[in-house]
């Protein structure tokens, strides 16, 4: 009975488990290819200057989901400082500072390889 309970408990805590990290790659994958992969992304164009205020804001709450998000690889709290800092710098764009130091400090915030290096899983 009781190795029963403690099998089905860690059945239970292995699907649990198992949900959390899908729907942690979920989150990041859909800012992923939504917010900031391509030439022509919502994030490509607010740092050229050619995104409206609507899709800046969109993407701002879109980079926002980041927040919470579990680093698949690497140091958990680099990760997260690397995320604060890009919703900050999303933030104070979409807030309508679109100057030369604002628009660099995002630029630097998303910067792909920089994150990836470090936290995204090898293939
Ligand atoms: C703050 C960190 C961070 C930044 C900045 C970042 N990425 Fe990512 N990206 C990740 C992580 C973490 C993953 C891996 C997600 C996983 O496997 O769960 C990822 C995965 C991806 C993927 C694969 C998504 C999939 O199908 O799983 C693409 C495409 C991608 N990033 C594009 C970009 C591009 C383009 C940029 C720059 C404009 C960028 N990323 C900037 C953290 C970041």
């Amino acid at each position: 009975m009781k190795l029963l309970r403690i099998l089905a408990t860690l059945v239970v805590a292995t699907a649990v488990t198992t949900m959390v990290a899908d729907e942690n790659h979920e989150i990041i994958e859909k800012v992923m290819e939504e917010g900031l992969k391509g030439d022509d992304s919502p994030m490509a164009q607010v740092l050229a200057g050619k995104a409206s205020a609507e899709d800046t804001a969109a993407l701002a709450k879109l980079v926002k989901t980041l927040a919470g998000t579990k680093a698949p690889v690497g140091d958990q709290a680099a990760y997260e400082k690397k995320v604060t800092e890009l919703i900050a710098a999303m933030d104070a764009v979409a807030g309508g500072d679109k100057g030369e130091a604002a628009i660099g400090r995002l630029k630097t915030a998303q910067n792909c390889k920089a994150c990836h290096t470090d936290h995204r899983p090898k293939k």
